[in-house]
């Protein structure tokens, strides 16, 4: 039975990684972070399974600020596979807090890679970096594993020095350290502040008759969304390659932030433009305009292909609105 430890599973990647592991028959060791209320509800269904929490399941606090302690978990588990999905990952706030990104998004790397090393397991363990299609920022489309990184923002440069680290341990050292470069993804568990949950759950608001309204910034922008669960099969099959590598995951296919509000809107019957409002305060110092994905790579390599299509993943994250706050009949 391989053993998986995974930081950032409290957040959406890590709980669709982890549910998938299980299923595969691995034990699964997450790394969370001491808060001053539990932040647990995307793996709440496997903790509170008794045959699963504490049997195939382990949680051990940490961060990835703190060497230390990442050396403990580490010599403790003893991973065959290490999956470091742990980030400050809003691109926004990473304008507010460059520092804290950087530590956390370069550094917490840097930390990682090294007490790989310390505790004699980087010639054993496989690792997997959570890279980002925002590293090609203003790069022409379609994006893949040979077009230049021209990062623009903080996380962007945070998950570039990341993704170099990462290359010089492969090559230094020879760990088997892959980088996977995955565009946007998304699921009815993405952070309420990214632009595609906020829609769904304002749409969903404003059906219900919790909202009357919905503050966005940027409407042009383009991204290549996929869905989340299909995203960490990709991570998991990059390491189980004989030869790590870096791989672009993607969909292949562009839709402009004012698309989602087509499709999310207008699979409720509303139109979006009696409800949006702009706001500068949503809006970036610098913006990505447009990605899209070439995966052929992975494709190729990994047999990798999205299952959900654009329409799919938007009326689920929908549909899933409507039932929270149906349930909670929360304000937002
Ligand atoms: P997410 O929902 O924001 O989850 C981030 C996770 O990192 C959470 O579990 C969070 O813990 C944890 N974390 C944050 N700071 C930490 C620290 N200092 N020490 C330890 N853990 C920390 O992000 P996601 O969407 O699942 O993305 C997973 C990874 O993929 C991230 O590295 C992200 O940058 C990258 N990525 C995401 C996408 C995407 O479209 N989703 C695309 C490309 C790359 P708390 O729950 O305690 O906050
Ligand atoms: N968050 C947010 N909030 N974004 C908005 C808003 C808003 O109110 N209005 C417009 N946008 C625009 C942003 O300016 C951006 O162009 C686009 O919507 C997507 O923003 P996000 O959903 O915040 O995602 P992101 O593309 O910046 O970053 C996500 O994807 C990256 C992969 O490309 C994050 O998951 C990153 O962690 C990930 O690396």
């Amino acid at each position: 039975m391989k053993k998986a430890l995974i930081t950032g599973i409290t957040g959406q990647d890590g709980s669709y990684l982890t549910e998938y592991l299980l299923e595969l028959g691995y034990t699964v060791h997450g790394v969370v972070r001491r808060a001053s209320s539990l932040n647990r509800e995307r793996i709440e269904s496997m903790i509170g399974n008794e045959s699963i929490y504490g049997r195939t399941l382990f949680l051990h606090y940490g961060d990835l600020t703190d060497s230390s302690a990442l050396n403990r978990i580490l010599e403790k588990v003893q991973p065959d596979e290490v999956y470091n999905l742990a980030a400050q990952s809003h691109v926004g706030i990473s304008f507010q807090m460059p520092e804290y990104t950087a530590d956390v998004n370069a550094l917490g790397v840097v930390r990682l890679l090294d007490a790989l090393r310390d505790t004699g397991l980087a010639g054993k363990c496989r690792f997997y970096q959570a890279g980002t299609s925002e590293m090609f920022g203003s790069g022409a489309p379609p994006q893949n594993e040979d077009t230049p990184f021209l990062p623009r923002s903080p996380y962007a440069a945070s998950k570039l020095c990341a993704h170099w680290m990462v290359v010089n341990c492969r090559e230094a050292y020879g760990l088997h350290a892959s980088n996977g470069i995955l565009f946007n993804h998304e699921s009815p568990r993405r952070g309420e502040n990214f632009v595609t949950r906020k829609i769904t759950l304002g749409a969903a608001a404003i059906k219900l008759g919790l909202s009357d309204s919905l503050v966005l910034g940027n409407l042009e922008s383009g991204r290549d969304w996929g869905h989340a669960r299909d995203y960490v099969k990709a991570m998991h099959a990059m390491l189980q390659q004989d030869s790590p590598g870096d791989y672009v995951v993607a969909t292949g296919e562009t839709h402009t932030v004012r698309e989602f509000l087509d499709e999310a809107f207008g699979y409720l019957d509303l139109d979006w433009r009696n409800y949006v409002k702009t706001d500068q305060r949503f809006m970036r110092p610098t913006e990505v305009d447009f990605l899209r994905g070439d995966a052929t790579k992975a494709r190729r390599l990994l047999g990798w292909r999205p299952e959900t299509r654009f329409d799919g993943l938007v009326r689920e994250m929908v549909d899933a609105d409507l039932e929270l706050l149906s349930n909670t009949k929360r304000r937002i």
